[in-house]
């Protein structure tokens, strides 16, 4: 994600500024920028890459003046390069920004008709437009700030400067964090804590809809509209580390709870609610185009793979469209079979990963089409792939991927959608019933964060087990699957998934009182089946961890512990499911003591064969 820094006081912006763009680096980033303001002129200096490339422009040609922004660009709209990184101008107005105008494109437009031209590819750019034009007719920064953040949609934190009040910043939040840092004769704002702790620890955080503007006299907090808002700092006693953790004790932790966010951006701007439509704005093929394919492959590894196999349940469900998941190491060496009908979906969160590449060649030399569900704008795999659904979970820096799998669901729910609308076996009303859902699903995922507590208190009763085996049955075997992974993973205990219904094939000879068995049991067809399951376990003095959306007596006489978690259509609830996966993982590792952010052997991005 972003990360926005702005400065005014008695000291040179551009050092300060580009020091706390560091203590931003755990964002993820990859282009920089800065802009600071001396004698009614603006400099900008903007570099793609590392902040060491910004620091050598700023070397060879620097910038001076006390007042600055500057920002460290995570793309979501348009590729990371120096023309698309912030801060963007336009007359004397320069933006930096953080999130995603959902209504930028129609904007854009509206603008470009008035006369505007645009440099980058960003969302952003529209921004430094709007208030220009707004300050030609009320010449006021702030004034202008309010007209222009009213008529964009979306997420937002923006910091903003201008030629022309040279002792004034205005920054404002919607949806994106925002920090105001309180000095002694100078003031700080920013995305995150970090930037600013080694000159303040007096912090006072922005809420949704409101404004500070810095000045001269200090800070002044409005709402949107201009009212007056009373706020109070609070003194941060947080070390740089834990600051940058946001106070999480592991980054894997702090992107498990930002999965409401995550799961919020993927879908913001791709629902038609109107048409009862989804819009993926990278796919890049034509509704004939998707109704013209006759079978789709999904290649992926690992957790991307596991986020495959529930795309199957999903797509050929909603869209009879006959889907095989392959994982792409094998993918790749089996000859596939690719003709002009068959589609193939490459599935990565780092857009990286060598034999997910491999496979994408593998279908596009063979003269397929391809397109991808990707984390990273502009990775290898999005820039290869004839289209793209960007999923919009922010950098993921714990190597046990959580939010980036989650969002992956949620985007497969909107391909299959898309594939169902354009092939005529779904209508507008059944369309907006799955969106009505989708739209909750933020909310519900924090309702089932609140279990955590709960969570953690199974994972003491089982945390010396030396292994595991979970269960599933139907599109909750590949949540199975991924919650083994998440244990392998980060605690090293031995874990597997397995469907439900197979476990009287072979791995029910493992059970005895010593294996815990987590049981993932929503509320649907196959629910009796499952319990008919937990109760083979029980017979073998197995232990039954059932997590479910429906607690009664019937789970309760089966179980040994119940989990209960907020309940969704049927498709969906692998989403809300996968949290308590998480979470359980997290829990088991952090009590046996094991590097749960950089587990031993494992690499974030593999890209080696
Ligand atoms: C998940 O926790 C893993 N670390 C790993 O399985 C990962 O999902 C796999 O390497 C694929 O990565 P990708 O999504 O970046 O392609």
């Amino acid at each position: 994600m972003c990360g926005i820094v702005g400065y005014l006081g008695h000291q040179q912006a551009s050092p300060i500024i580009v020091e706390g763009l560091r203590r931003l680096e755990y964002r993820g980033y990859d282009s920089a920028g800065i802009a600071t303001l001396a004698g009614g002129r603006i400099e900008i200096r903007r570099a793609q890459g590392k902040l060491i490339n910004l620091e050598n422009q700023l070397r060879e040609k620097p910038v001076v003046g006390s007042l600055g922004i500057g920002h460290t660009r995570w793309a979501t709209h348009g590729r990371p390069s120096e023309i698309n990184a912030h801060p963007h101008k336009a007359g004397g107005i320069v933006v930096v920004h953080n999130g995603i105008i959902e209504n930028y494109l129609d904007l854009k437009e509206s603008l470009r008709a008035r006369g505007h031209s645009f440099k980058s590819e960003t969302d952003t750019e529209i921004i430094s437009h709007l208030v220009e034009e707004h300050y030609k007719h009320s010449g006021d920064l702030v004034t202008a700030v309010r007209a222009a953040l009213k008529e964009v949609r979306g997420a937002y934190a923006v910091a903003i400067i201008c030629e022309q009040e040279p002792d004034k910043l205005v920054a404002a939040k919607l949806g994106s964090p925002l920090v105001v840092g309180q000095g002694q004769g100078e003031n700080f704002v920013a995305s995150d804590i970090p930037a600013m702790l080694s000159h303040t620890r007096e912090m006072i955080f922005l809420e949704d809809g409101e404004m500070v503007i810095v000045d001269g006299t200090g800070l002044h907090f409005t709402d949107l509209v201009g009212n007056p808002v009373q706020k109070t700092p609070k003194t941060i006693t947080w070390t740089p580390l834990m600051a940058e953790k946001g106070g999480y004790r592991h980054f894997m932790l702090k992107e498990i709870y930002e999965q409401p966010r995550a799961l919020a951006d993927t879908l913001a701007g791709r629902i038609r609610e109107e048409q009862g439509d989804v819009y993926l704005e990278d796919l890049a093929l034509s509704d004939e185009e998707l109704g013209g394919v006759a079978k789709l492959n999904i290649v992926a590894c690992g957790t991307s793979w596991h986020a495959a196999l529930v795309g199957k349940f999903l797509i050929e469900k909603l869209a009879r469209l006959p889907v095989e998941v392959d994982i792409a190491s094998e993918f790749r060496y089996r000859d596939p079979i690719i003709t002009p009908d068959t589609l193939t979906l490459l599935i990565s969160q780092s857009g990286e990963t060598a034999d997910t590449l491999a496979g994408l060649r593998e279908a596009k030399g063979k003269g397929g089409k391809v397109v991808a569900i990707c984390n990273v704008l502009d990775s290898s795999i999005a820039r290869e792939s004839h289209g793209v659904i960007y999923t919009h979970a922010g950098p993921e820096i714990g190597v046990a991927s959580t939010k980036a799998f989650t969002t992956q669901l949620v985007a497969l729910v909107l391909f299959a959608l898309k594939l169902a609308r354009v092939r005529g076996l779904l209508d507008a009303d059944g369309c907006r019933a799955l969106t009505d859902e989708l739209v909750k699903l933020p909310r519900k995922i924090e309702e089932a964060l609140e279990q955590d507590e709960a969570i953690e208190e199974v994972a003491r009763l089982y945390m010396n087990a030396s292994d595991f085996l979970y269960l599933g049955r139907g599109n909750q075997y590949p949540i199975a699957l991924e919650g083994a992974l998440k244990l392998k993973e980060i605690s090293y205990i031995h874990a597997e998934g397995y469907p439900a219904g197979e476990m009287k094939h072979g791995p029910i000879a493992l059970i005895d009182e010593n294996l815990p068995v987590v049981v993932l049991l929503p509320n649907n067809d196959t629910r009796e089946k499952v319990i008919s399951n937990m109760q083979e376990v029980r017979a073998r003095a197995g232990k039954v961890i059932a997590v479910t959306d429906h607690d009664d007596p019937l789970v309760r006489d089966n179980a040994d512990q119940v989990l209960v978690f907020p309940s969704t259509c049927d498709d969906l609830m692998p989403v809300i499911l996968s949290v308590p996966m998480q979470l359980l993982a997290y829990h088991i590792a952090v009590l046996k003591g094991t590097d749960v952010d950089q587990p031993r052997n494992l690499a974030k991005s593999v890209t080696v064969e």
